[in-house]
């Protein structure tokens, strides 16, 4: 037993208070090494034996409670609480689909990157999608070491203490594999759900909007012991890294993820094709109402798990499986006042005001009207939409929202227009920095041309800059952003970092500035230095580059591994004819406009030259280079030729690429290996007369290790 869990009840007074001192300091220190430092100083059974102690104690001597009492920490977790954990496989998220129509596209599509024709068989499952949020669970030798939310895919957060609570999560496991991480969804049901919010509102303590907000608040909560109060369940619906294959197909991997104690979903089913796919979703669509917790769709996913890693992944989701999403939910509300807001691009945003009305469960506010053409009611291209109707401040607008997408306004109630309403004419100025506002030819977005001499999009690009997803400096938040920017203290990115310099007595001025004290003056310019040295990636999605979000940023990181090369190929790519622009555009996930933008931005003389100030300041990390540590075809270049019998052409590209490789058009002296199938012509033949080495189909697949 732990010195820590000595009964309380004959302590005196003054010991009482000593101790009550020594845990406040104790549990202080072990705070700060968890949360800020990610470097634990005891164990979580070590440190919620210290926290039931002060409690105990306080719970005896509520006079001693000390002001600065660990206690009172209990609550709304802030979002960096939680120590990172890399994922060992990435966490995707799924492509969504509205209409059957997608679902039939979504089966010919699989048929045709796999070369089936048809009238073969191909099985799929279909499932709940559940509308809680996910979770990855570590099991090392049958018991659970590690339980981590999503985070952005790559790295989550260690919610080990809080899943050990969910009564649904075995902690041991009997007959798993050696390694074994399961997914899942943690979700809350509605009677749950309503006990929780009563017992919320009689302690006088925040509600939740609905049953996903209040399980993601309740799984992220700092105090494990919290989260054993919330009534949280858990569904499995897949794995990550296992040390031996579950099963040869999705259906029997799922009933051995049963067999090992995991609740999985028992409307789980096989369908032989998109019409058996559409009726079971009309069957799940049916039950939705009993089920008894949320669901938002239904998804689909291959059933063989040999096509399904034939079949790989896109950017960010895969390609054997999408969710077919129940339509969304609508309401109807005022429109009390349309905004401008302007972005980091410059592009002017129109929002709705509304009076506020609650859409599926969530009170919504504020919802997009996308552009001025939506506005007026006709396409980019000027086809009418709503049939021609514009929408005007005043009006009775129609809002809906599907999933977590940000609300949007559908349509509007002539009959309910007020006499006086006037067509909204969208401005021509910036309503920030009073420059131009144009729309180039073919864009259906408005732009100041001020850039960044207009203050909002500095600001933007600013708090874009310091976001958790880019530098995600602790201390600089948008809120003390806009207050440096304000007062010049703070123009660009390179500014951040020569903040302390600059102000050589700074930490004086910043002490005198509202809100500054001398710890948080100094922990910001600590938590600024930890930052000099930064992963390229992150440093690429902090620059804010149009098209260029935090999943393109990795792809292109692993692409070119350092920046020097990245720079480099930059520089090169502006010549449409050089291989670095078809380099660029051979990444998978990255198209023509976002190749542009890239290019455009990095070569951009004064883009360029606040970049160079500000990579002055740093250590850039290199990435690690897509899956070809080990790749027999890192940095190759491949031609393919004739007909491929086992995959197709696109599959072999993607697989090719996947390794580091490039795919070529046609064999040239910089072709490193050609891949000839049955009726390779003129580019074997080339191949032969240069000397390069030319493989057939059963070849390449050894080579790429296909089964
Ligand atoms: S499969 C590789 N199956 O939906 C993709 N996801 O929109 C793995 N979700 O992040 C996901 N129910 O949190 C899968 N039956 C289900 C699901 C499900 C809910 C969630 C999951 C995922 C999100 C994608």
């Amino acid at each position: 037993m732990s010195g820590e869990e000595i009964d309380v009840a004959h302590l005196t007074e003054a010991q009482a208070r000593a101790e009550l001192a020594r845990l406040a300091q104790v549990l202080t220190e072990a705070d700060a090494a968890y949360h800020t430092h990610d470097a634990p100083v005891m164990s979580d059974a070590a440190y919620d034996a210290l926290k039931a102690r002060n409690a105990a104690i306080e719970a005896r001597f509520p006079a001693l409670k000390r002001p600065d009492s660990p206690s009172g920490r209990v609550g709304a977790p802030p979002a960096d609480g939680f120590a990172k954990l890399r994922h060992k496989v990435r966490m995707l998220s799924l492509a969504n689909a509205f209409e059957d129509r997608e679902i039939i596209e979504f089966d010919a599509r699989i048929r045709r990157y796999l070369g089936l024709p048809e009238t073969a068989p191909l099985v799929y499952t279909a499932e709940p999608k559940i509308d809680g949020l996910s979770l990855s669970l570590r099991y090392e030798a049958g018991r659970l070491v590690q339980a981590a939310t999503r985070g952005d895919g790559e790295v989550g957060e260690n919610v080990t203490a809080n899943a050990r609570t969910i009564a649904d999560i075995p902690e041991r496991l009997d007959g798993a594999p050696e390694v074994l991480e399961i997914r899942g969804e943690v979700y809350m049901s509605h009677a749950d759900f309503e006990v929780l919010n009563a017992r919320q509102a009689a302690r006088g303590e925040k509600s939740f909007a609905n049953p996903r907000n209040a399980a993601a608040g309740s799984l992220r909560q700092l105090d494990p012991a919290v989260t054993a109060e919330r009534p949280l369940r858990f569904f499995a619906y897949g794995w990550g890294e296992v040390s031996a294959p579950l099963a040869d197909t999705q259906m029997g991997a799922i009933a051995r993820l049963a067999a090992l104690g995991f609740p999985t979903n028992p409307l789980t089913t096989l369908c032989d094709g998109p019409d058996a796919l559409l009726a079971q979703y009309r069957e799940i669509e049916q039950a939705r109402a009993t089920l008894g917790y949320d669901i938002d769709g239904v998804v689909y996913k291959v059933n063989d798990l040999a096509l399904q890693a034939r079949l790989g992944f896109r950017a960010t989701t895969p390609r054997w499986a999408i969710a077919h999403k129940f339509p969304a939910e609508l309401a109807w509300t005022r429109l009390e006042a349309i905004d401008i807001q302007v972005g980091r691009t410059g592009a002017l945003s129109p929002v709705a005001r509304l009076r506020p009305v609650t859409v599926g469960g969530v009170v919504v506010r504020s919802a997009t009207l996308h552009n001025e053409d939506y506005i007026a009611g006709r396409s980019a291209t000027g086809e009418p939409i709503r049939e021609g109707r514009d929408i005007r401040v005043g009006d009775w607008v129609q809002v809906y929202r599907a999933g977590d997408v940000i609300p949007k306004v559908a349509d509007v109630d002539l009959g309910r227009r007020p006499a006086d309403a006037v067509p909204f004419v969208f401005p021509d100025k910036c309503p920030e920095c009073g420059s131009d506002a144009v729309r180039e030819p073919g864009d259906s977005v408005r732009r100041c041309v001020g850039g960044l001499i207009c203050p909002a999009q500095a600001v933007e690009r600013l708090r874009h800059f310091v976001s958790r997803p880019a530098f995600d400096i602790e201390g600089l938040g948008a809120k003390q952003i806009e207050a440096f920017y304000r007062d010049g203290w703070i123009r660009e990115p390179a500014d951040i970092f020569t903040l302390e310099a600059r102000f050589g007595e700074g930490l004086q001025q910043l002490r005198n500035r509202e809100g500054w004290g001398d710890k948080s003056a100094k922990n910001l310019f600590e938590a600024i230095d930890q930052k000099r040295t930064i992963p390229f990636a992150r440093l690429l999605c902090a620059l804010g580059i149009r098209h260029v979000g935090e999943q393109a940023s990795s792809l292109i990181a692993r692409h070119y591994g350092t920046w020097e090369a990245f720079v480099a190929a930059m520089d090169a790519a502006r010549d449409p004819n050089s291989p670095e622009w078809k380099d660029l555009l051979a990444i998978d996930g990255v198209g023509e406009v976002m190749a542009t933008s890239l290019v455009r931005t990095m070569t951009e003389p004064h883009e360029r030259a606040s970049i160079e100030r500000l990579t002055a300041h740093l250590t850039i990390l290199p990435a690690e280079r897509a899956d070809t540590a080990r790749s027999p075809i890192a940095g190759k270049t491949l031609v393919f030729t004739g007909t491929l019998e086992r995959m197709t052409r696109a599959e072999a590209k993607t697989r090719a690429e996947a390794l580091g490789a490039k795919v070529a058009g046609s064999v040239s002296a910089r072709t490193d290996l050609v891949i000839a199938g049955p009726g390779a012509g003129s580019k074997a033949k080339k191949a032969a007369e240069l000397g390069i080495e030319v493989i057939d189909e059963d070849a390449w697949l050894a080579l790429i290790g296909a089964p």
